[in-house]
Parts: C-alpha cells; structure tokens; sequence
C-alpha cells in the first residue's frame, strides 16, 4: 500500500495570536525543501475566541491540515480540546504540537524536547554532573523545563521567582526535588550549582538593574537563557565576562520543531548549522 503522503499536499501550521512574527514557517519550509517533499507549513493567526473553531475543522478534517504548532494564547486550550493529549502535554496542561491520528487528534508539548536537546547539542556533557538545576521565573516556558529537567534525573530543581507564589505552584505540580524560592535567594542557590537557566526578560529593558554572581556555581557549570534575540542576552553577557560555560537559546526552538515535522510530513529532520545560520540571518534581518 502506498503512503498517501506520498502522492498529497500534506498541510500544517502554526496558529497563534499574533503569529505573524512566528520563524516557523522558516524552520520547517528548510526542512520541506531539504526532503522534497511537497507539503506545506503555514501560519494561521486565529483569535482566542476563534479557535475552538479552529480545531473543529482540524478535526473533523474539513481544514486539510495533518497538524500543527500552538503558540501564545493557545497553548492550554489545544491541550483542552485535544482527543488524546499525551503525558507531557497533560501534566504540563499545556500543548504545542498537534497532530491527527485515525480521525483522532493528538497532542503534545515539545518544548522540554527542544530544551534537552539544544543543550545535549550546544554543550556536550552539560548534564554530566545533575546534582542541582536553578530556573529564573515561572512562566508557560519555565514549566516545560522544569519537567524536562526534573525527567533527565537532576536532584533538585530550583525555581526563583519574582512572584514566590507562581513558583510554589509550580514546585506543588512537580513534585518533591522541585523547590519554590524568592529572587532574593539566587546567590545562595547559586552556590555548587550545576545549571542555570532563564526564562524571564531580566536585564533586556535597561531600566532593570541586576547583577548575578556565577562564580560559585560548579566548576564546569552551563548557564543558559532562553531568549534568544539577541542570541547574546544581558544575563549570558554577564556569565560570559564571568568565565562560565553558556549555551544560547536559539536551538531550543530548532529542536522543538522536530517532533511535529516528523509527525506531519513523516521524516525526522536534522537541526544543521545551516539551519541555524538561516535563522540567524533572519533575525539580523528584522
Ligand atoms: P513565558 O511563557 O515566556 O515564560 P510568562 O508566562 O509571561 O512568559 O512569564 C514571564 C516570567 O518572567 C515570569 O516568571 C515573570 O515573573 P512574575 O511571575 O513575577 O511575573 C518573569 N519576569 C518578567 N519580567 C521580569 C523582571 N523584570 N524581573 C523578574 N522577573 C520577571
């Protein structure tokens, strides 16, 4: 029997509200290219109070596509209204990959999978030592990678954040080796640490002061931030001048992708150089 992926225009997208600035369709128009496939990937702004419609015609195949990518505000509800969201998605309450599967719509997140993986690519051997992790802020991207991390076998996740109450839900959510802290605690969270990380927009407007000490943390330590425009953020700045070991946050979003490609349009693709430096390139653009 002939895959029909084979002989149709496989469609998929990326929806979210704006989406317009999305480099997605970038990301995986490489990959179609690369494979020669003939497929799409397109991005879909759809309002909040459009998008149960949105994913009714997903389901019920009325809108051609085979799935997509969810961003910003759509994350919680395309993990409600999915038939069969899968562990990560439903711990995290939240998805970023759906795809269709025997009339049924499945979900995912991948966002902990791009996570792991820029940093399994970017700085071998960073997860040698796991004794303790610490995470800056705890939003929608802190989640994903405190699952991540707390699933590849660290000791003790540190969340500090800004409000100690969003922290303390999230330390509530992962269980016992995830830890809720005030900011005022970092240097001393700091201290033999193995990785930090952080997903807040600390030290991108010039108003905020901020100044982190990393030279306590473990010999060998990676700080990495996962704000990647620009590719060199304040707080990696910071940790460069100081002689620590840092990873940029662009091939988070690289590695995420690759799950939903390999869903969609049946090839698992690579995260290349060149397919970094096209999105670099992009970005020097805008
Ligand atoms: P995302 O989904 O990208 O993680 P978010 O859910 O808006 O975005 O979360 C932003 C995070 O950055 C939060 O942890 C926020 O702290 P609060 O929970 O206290 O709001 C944190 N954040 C944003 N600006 C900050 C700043 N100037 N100083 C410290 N933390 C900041």
């Amino acid at each position: 029997m002939r895959d029909s992926r084979e002989t149709l225009l496989t469609k998929a997208f990326v929806t979210g509200f704006p989406v317009k600035h999305s480099r997605s369709p970038l990301i995986h128009g490489h990959w179609l290219k690369q494979f020669g496939i003939t497929g799409s990937y397109e991005a879909v702004e759809v309002a909040q109070a459009d998008f149960p419609a949105f994913i009714a015609h997903l389901k019920d195949g009325s809108s051609g596509f085979a799935g997509g990518n969810v961003t910003i505000p759509h994350k919680e509800t395309a993990f409600a209204l999915a038939d069969e969201p899968d562990e990560l998605a439903s711990e995290l309450g939240a998805a970023n990959t759906l795809y269709l599967r025997d009339g049924r719509l499945k979900a995912t997140n991948t966002d902990g999978h791009g996570f792991l993986n820029n940093l399994d690519d970017r700085a071998p051997g960073w997860d040698t030592a796991k004794n303790t992790a610490v995470i800056l802020g705890a939003g929608g991207a802190s989640r994903a990678i405190i699952q991540a991390l707390r699933d590849r076998g660290f000791g003790a996740v540190h969340v500090l954040n800004r409000t100690e109450a969003r922290g303390q839900e999230l330390a509530d959510r992962f269980g016992p080796r995830v830890h809720a802290g005030p900011m005022n605690a970092l240097a001393e969270r700091l201290a033999g640490a193995d990785l930090f990380v952080n997903t807040t927009s600390l030290g991108m407007d010039d108003s905020d002061a901020f100044d982190i000490d990393f030279t306590d943390m473990r010999s060998g330590a990676l700080v990495t931030d996962i704000v990647y425009v620009p590719l060199i953020t304040p707080i990696l700045g910071q940790a460069k001048a100081q002689g620590m070991r840092v990873a940029d946050g662009l091939g988070m979003l690289l590695h995420q992708a690759v799950p939903g490609f390999e869903k969609w349009f049946g090839k698992r693709p690579e995260v290349t150089p060149e397919l970094r430096a096209l999105i670099i390139s992009d970005m020097e653009k805008h």
